[in-house]
């Protein structure tokens, strides 16, 4: 029993703001679980909070650089309570913590304690530290698993999250993409053994969860054996999966071109809990740029594996990330990536301008390409996404879909949830309950959504905008940032 003046002083409260990816997201929630089985509860306003936690993304320079000016702010609110004699404490935690360690204490002052995404198990621990005086910097590759040392989520707090929900099975990277901190901010590639990944999603569909994001910087390079020690890929995982009583849909990210195994594309055409939606970057459509990239394959590799995923299930919805303006891009090197765009014709892309990262080996490369240079080629491919991103949504009008309904809508008589592509859908709210999987005709399309008929005109305020909490067209699947 923790027997610092804090805990005499009764419940203590922890406000989380997760920067980045659905990784983080994950992470957040864990975090976020294991505190409050430490007398921790969770708020949403800042200025309540007696510790502060900001679960960092460094995959560009902007999501990193935020940190700071957020910490600038959170200065302000900690020298406010100090004057009241309350205390306030501010960790920083993920990719930005284990890039930076003890850069951030000298940087900020107002940090207590910094923790790496493979240690934050120990966050209990740390906290006590710093009860004590001390400042923390744990960003050390913990030998035990974190996973193993982290308390199950309470079924409570998995019912408060919704019938969707996140589970990392996979972390870290061995691919070395030369752009790509990845691999030195999370570490090698590691899979969570499958009994602990069934075990945690048997609690999930207990606790009511319908469908399962199965997360992974390299998802698809899962790899471990099954109940009778048979070796088994992400393909098997799913299979097993498929068969949790109450989960209905299983999706995956982020992909590799080149983990995405025969299996795995059978799989896409023969479960039916698989959705039919995949994000599988590339990143360049021309092939001197992805050999600078380390990618390790060709523009017409990605294009035959996706005729082979398209041939396992035809009316598969494609995602993917492309970066613009790599060093050494010239503009035939560019219009190969509209060319590649416009022979996929995606449902949704997310598109980044190249941003140097220290230590990548990208950074030092000759023939980096001017900014104005990258925001162009950046609006052009933005434009022809969109147009493929809006056409895919045309083509639901007047059919059926089948829709899990996640949440009551912005407007009385709505309710929102999401096809089997990803998309968001507005439905009337005698279509079903929340947790439920309805099938409604789709009647027009929004921004980032589809409307089912019976829920607008009649329902809605005239005018008025379904709000959904879609992705942006920019926006990454696996490290979407904030
Ligand atoms: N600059 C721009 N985009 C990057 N990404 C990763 N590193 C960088 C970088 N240095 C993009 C890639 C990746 C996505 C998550 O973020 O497209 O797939
Ligand atoms: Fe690994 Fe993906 Fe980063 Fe490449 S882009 S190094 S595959 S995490």
């Amino acid at each position: 029993m923790d027997t610092t003046d804090e805990s005499a002083r009764g419940e203590r409260k922890v406000f989380i703001k997760t920067y980045g990816c659905q990784m983080n997201v994950y992470d957040s929630q864990r975090m976020g679980d294991a505190l409050e089985r430490d007398g921790y509860r969770q708020t949403e306003v800042i200025e309540d909070a007696d510790l502060v936690l900001l679960n960092t993304c460094h995959i560009r320079e902007k999501a990193a650089e935020k940190i700071y000016s957020e910490l600038g702010r959170i200065r302000v609110l900690k020298s406010e309570r100090a004057a009241v004699g309350r205390e306030l404490r501010v960790g920083v935690t993920g990719c930005v913590a284990q890039a930076e360690g003890a850069e951030i204490i000298e940087r900020a002052p107002v940090v207590d304690l910094v923790i790496g995404p493979q240690t934050y198990h120990r966050l209990p621990d740390a906290l006590k530290r710093v009860a004590r005086g001390e400042r923390v910097v744990e960003t050390d590759y913990a030998v035990e698993d974190k996973f193993d040392h982290l308390p199950a989520s309470a079924r409570s707090a998995i019912a408060r999250r919704g019938v969707t929900a996140f589970l990392t099975v996979q972390e870290g990277c061995d691919k070395f993409c030369t752009f790509c901190v990845v691999p030195y901010t999370r570490g090698s590639e590691v899979s969570r053994p499958y009994s602990a990944v069934m075990d945690e999603a048997r609690r999930l569909a207990e606790a009511g969860v319908r469908e399962v994001t199965l997360l992974g910087q390299n998802v698809n390079a899962w790899a471990g054996t099954d109940a009778s020690g048979r070796p088994i890929g992400l393909a098997g995982l799913l299979r097993e999966l498929a068969a949790v009583p109450g989960l209905a849909r299983l999706r995956y990210t982020t992909s590799h071109p080149r983990d995405m195994d025969d299996d795995l594309i059978a799989a896409h055409g023969d479960l039916r809990a698989l959705m039919p939606y995949l994000h599988l970057p590339v990143q360049s459509g021309s092939d001197p740029i992805l050999k600078a990239m380390n990618r390790r394959h060709k523009a017409a590799d990605y294009l035959a594996l996706l005729d082979r995923i398209r041939a396992a299930r035809p009316d598969i919805a494609l995602s993917g990330d492309f970066i613009v303006g790599f060093p050494g891009e010239t503009d035939a090197d560019f219009e190969a990536t509209l060319d590649l765009v416009r022979t996929v014709r995606y449902a949704a892309a997310y598109t980044f301008k190249y941003s140097p990262r220290p230590g990548t080996p990208g950074a030092t490369m000759d023939g980096h390409v001017p900014e104005d240079v990258k925001t162009e080629r950046l609006e052009r491919l933005q434009a022809l996404i969109r147009e493929q991103q809006v056409a895919f949504q045309e083509s639901f009008v007047g059919r059926d879909t089948e829709v899990l309904i996640e949440k009551p809508g912005r407007h009385p008589g709505q309710m929102i949830g999401r096809s089997p592509f990803l998309l968001p859908v507005v439905v009337p709210s005698s279509a079903g309950e929340v947790g439920d999987i309805v099938t409604v005709r789709i009647s027009e399309t929004r921004p980032n959504s589809l409307m089912a008929a019976g829920a607008e005109p009649a329902v809605m305020a005239a005018g008025a905008e379904p709000v959904v909490s879609a992705p942006a067209a920019s926006e990454p699947q696996l490290r979407k940032i904030a």
